[in-house]
C-alpha cells in the first residue's frame, strides 16, 4: 500500500487525514505540520505517524498540501529539492483555494504529477463533497488509487480546473454559509421559547433533512418549497419575511464574493 502524507493538519488537513485513515492503514499516513506537538496528538488520535515536511516530502506517494494558500510558496521552495531528488513516482494533492496547478509547477520548476481539489470539512465524518482536477501527468492507477483512498470523505467529482474557484465558493466555503443560516434559525427557535439544544437539533436536522429530499427526489429546490407553503399558511409567510429581507440575493452576493476572491489569494 502507497503511503500517504499530509502537511499542514489544520482544519481541513485534518478532516481529510481522518477519513484516509479509515480506508489506509495507520502506518502508511504520515502527519506533519508547522506545529510539532499538533501533528504528534492528531497521530494518536486517528493512529497514524507524526513526521516532518522532508520525510513526508521524500516517503509519501501522494503528498497532500493542506496549508494556507498565502504560505504555500514558501512550503514548495522548502520542499523542492525533495522532490527533485527523488527516483519514485508521488503525486502532489493541493487543496489551497484560488491556487492553479500552473503556480505550483512554476514554484516548483517541474511539471510533476499533480491533484488540485477542493474539498469542505464534513468529509470528516463522510459527508464532504471533494471536487477534484488531475492534471496529465497523472496515471489511471495514481487517479483510481487517490480516489479508493478518498472515498470515505464522502462524494468525489472530477471537474475541470477552470471551474474548481465556482466549486471553492459554493462547497469549500458552503459550509459557513449554512452555519449561519442554522445559527440564526436557533437564535429564532430560543426567542420563540425552545430550549437551546432542542432549536439546535431542530433547525439542523431540517437543514440535513431539506438537502436529503433535494437529492433523494431529485426535484428543484422551488418545487419541494411550494409543495411545503400551504394557502394562507405559516410557512409562506415565513418565505415572504425572508424575500423581504433580500435573503436568496444575500445568499447569491455571497457565493459570488467568495468566488471572486479566489482570484484574488
Ligand atoms: N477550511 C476549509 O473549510 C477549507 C475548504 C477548502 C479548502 N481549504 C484549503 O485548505 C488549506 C488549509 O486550510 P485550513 O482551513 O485547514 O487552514 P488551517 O486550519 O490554518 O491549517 C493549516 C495548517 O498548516 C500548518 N502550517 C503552516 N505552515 C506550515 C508549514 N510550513 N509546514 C507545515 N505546516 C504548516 C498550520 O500550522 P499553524 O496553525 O501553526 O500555522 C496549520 O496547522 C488552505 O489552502 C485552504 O484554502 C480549506
Amino acid at each position: 500500500m502507497s503511503k500517504f502524507g499530509f502537511i499542514g493538519v489544520g482544519n481541513m488537513g485534518s478532516a481529510l487525514a481522518k477519513a484516509v485513515s479509515k480506508k489506509v492503514s495507520a502506518e502508511n499516513i504520515l502527519l506533519s505540520d508547522y506545529s510539532k506537538e499538533k501533528a504528534e496528538n492528531f497521530a494518536k488520535e486517528i493512529g497514524a505517524v507524526a513526521a516532518d515536511n522532508q520525510t513526508v516530502a521524500k516517503e509519501a506517494r501522494y503528498i497532500f498540501l493542506g496549508v494556507k494558500p498565502q504560505v504555500i510558496n514558501s512550503v514548495l521552495s522548502e520542499l523542492c529539492d525533495t522532490f527533485a531528488k527523488r527516483d519514485s513516482r508521488f503525486v502532489i494533492v493541493t487543496m489551497a483555494a484560488g491556487v492553479e496547478i500552473s503556480k505550483i509547477e512554476e514554484a516548483l520548476n517541474k511539471t510533476y504529477p499533480i491533484i488540485r481539489i477542493m474539498p469542505n470539512t464534513p468529509a470528516c465524518i463522510g459527508e464532504g463533497m471533494i471536487l477534484y482536477s488531475p492534471n496529465s501527468e497523472v496515471l489511471e492507477n495514481e487517479k483510481n488509487e487517490f480516489l479508493k483512498a478518498m472515498s470515505l470523505c464522502g462524494k468525489l467529482l472530477q471537474l475541470d480546473e477552470k471551474l474548481i474557484n465556482a466549486a471553492t465558493a459554493v462547497s469549500g466555503c458552503g459550509p459557513a454559509y449554512v452555519d449561519l443560516f442554522i445559527e440564526a434559525m436557533s437564535d429564532a427557535a430560543v426567542a420563540c421559547g425552545l430550549p437551546r439544544n432542542v432549536a439546535l437539533e431542530l433547525s439542523a436536522q431540517t437543514v440535513k433533512g431539506s438537502a436529503a429530499l433535494v437529492q433523494e427526489l431529485k426535484k428543484s429546490p422551488a418545487e419541494l418549497k411550494d409543495a411545503v407553503c400551504s394557502p394562507a399558511g405559516t410557512t409562506i409567510q415565513g418565505v415572504r419575511a425572508l424575500e423581504e429581507a433580500g435573503f436568496r440575493g444575500a445568499v447569491m452576493n455571497a457565493v459570488i464574493a467568495a468566488y471572486e476572491k479566489s482570484f484574488k489569494l
